[in-house]
C-alpha cells in the first residue's frame, strides 16, 4: 500500500530533520502527518511542526497520546524518540496491524520485548522495519547471515568527550586522553546494556548479522577523531566485508547523526517512489 499517512513519534532532532529532508524530496507531498509528542507539549510544537511539515504533508498534526495517533490511522509510523518510547507504544502499535519504522534499535537488546514485538507483528499482520540507522553495509550483513558469519565485529571510535557520562570515565581519563584507548571490548548484548545511548547501532549490527551475543563490540576514545566512525568487519562463507562509516553531524545540533535522518527517508521514499533500492 502506497504510504499516504504518516506517523513520528517524537518531534527532536531527528524527526524535524527528517520533516525538512523529506520537503524537498517527495515527488508528492503526503496526505497527512501526525506527531506523537509529550503531553502538554502540543501547543507549542504545532507551529513548528506547521512550518518544518510544509511541503513534506497537506496536513500536519500534533498529538499527545498514542491512542491519538492511531486513531488518525497512519500507514506507517516511525519512532524516533528513544527507548523509552519503543517500550510503550511498539507492540500496541504493530498488533494494531500498523507498521513500524524503530530508529531506537538499542531497546531490543532486552530478548523479551523483541520477541514480544514479533509477535504482534504476527499478530497484525505487520512488519517492524529496522532501517540502518546511522551505519551501513546492513543490507550485505542480513544477506549474507543465511551463509553463516564467522565472525562480526564493530568498532566504536568517538572523539573523548562523546563518551562522556559512560561507564568509559571510570576506565579512561577522557579529559586527559593523548592517543586513542580501546575502554571496552565484548558482546553487542553487554554494551547495550552498559552503554545505552550508543547501543543503537551495535545493535542494529547485531539483529542485521550474528546476534546480541555473537557480535563483537570495541569501544574507542581517540582524540584524533574528528567525529563519530564506525567499522564492521565481517567473516562468512559468502563474503569478507571491511566497512569504514565516518558520519556527519547536523550544523543544527552536533548530537544529531545526518545518516540516521537520511535512512528514515529512505524508509518513507521505499514507500512512495517507483523504485525500491
Ligand atoms: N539507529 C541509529 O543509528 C540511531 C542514531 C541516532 C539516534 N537514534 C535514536 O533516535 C532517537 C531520537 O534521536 P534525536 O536526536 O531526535 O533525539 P532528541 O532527544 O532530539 O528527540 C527525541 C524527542 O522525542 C521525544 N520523546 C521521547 N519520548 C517520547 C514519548 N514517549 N512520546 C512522545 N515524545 C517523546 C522527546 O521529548 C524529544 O523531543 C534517539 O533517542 C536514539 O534512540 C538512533
Amino acid at each position: 500500500m502506497a504510504l499516504k499517512r504518516l506517523g513520528i513519534i517524537g518531534f527532536g532532532n531527528i524527526a524535524r530533520q527528517l520533516l525538512g529532508v523529506l520537503a524537498r524530496t517527495l515527488e508528492q507531498p503526503l496526505d497527512a502527518t501526525i506527531v506523537l509528542v509529550r503531553p502538554g507539549s502540543e501547543p507549542e510544537n504545532q507551529a513548528r511542526l506547521a512550518a518544518q511539515a510544509d511541503g513534506a504533508a497537506k496536513a500536519c498534526r500534533c498529538v499527545a497520546t498514542l491512542d491519538d495517533l492511531l486513531a488518525a490511522a497512519p500507514d506507517l509510523v516511525i519512532e524516533c524518540a528513544g527507548h523509552e518510547a519503543v517500550k510503550f507504544s511498539a507492540e500496541t502499535i504493530l498488533a494494531g496491524g500498523t507498521e513500524l519504522v524503530v530508529a531506537s534499535t538499542g531497546a531490543l537488546s532486552d530478548a523479551a520485548l523483541y520477541e514480544r514485538l514479533l509477535a504482534a507483528a504476527r499478530r497484525g499482520g505487520t512488519r517492524l522495519i529496522l532501517p540502518a540507522g546511522a551505519v551501513g553495509g546492513i543490507d550485505i550483513l542480513a544477506g549474507i547471515r543465511h551463509a553463516g558469519l564467522e565472525s562480526v565485529t564493530y568498532t566504536s571510535r568517538k572523539p573523548p568527550a562523546a563518551w562522556i557520562g559512560t561507564p568509559a570515565e571510570r576506565t579512561v581519563d577522557l579529559a586527559g586522553l593523548e592517543k586513542a584507548a580501546v575502554f571496552y571490548e565484548g558482546t553487542a548484548r553487554q554494551a547495550a546494556a552498559d552503554y545505552p545511548k550508543n547501543a543503537n547501532t551495535a545493535a542494529t549490527i547485531a539483529l542485521a548479522g550474528a546476534g546480541f551475543d555473537r557480535t563483537d563490540v570495541r569501544l574507542i576514545a581517540d582524540p584524533g577523531a574528528g567525529g563519530n566512525i564506525h567499522q564492521i568487519d565481517v567473516n562468512s562463507q559468502a563474503a569478507t566485508v571491511s566497512i569504514r562509516i565516518e558520519g556527519q553531524v547536523s550544523d543544527d545540533n552536533p548530537r544529531t547523526s545526518l545518516p540516521t535522518v537520511y535512512s528514515l527517508v529512505r524508509e518513507v521514499l521505499r514507500r512512495t517512489a517507483p523504485v525500491v533500492i
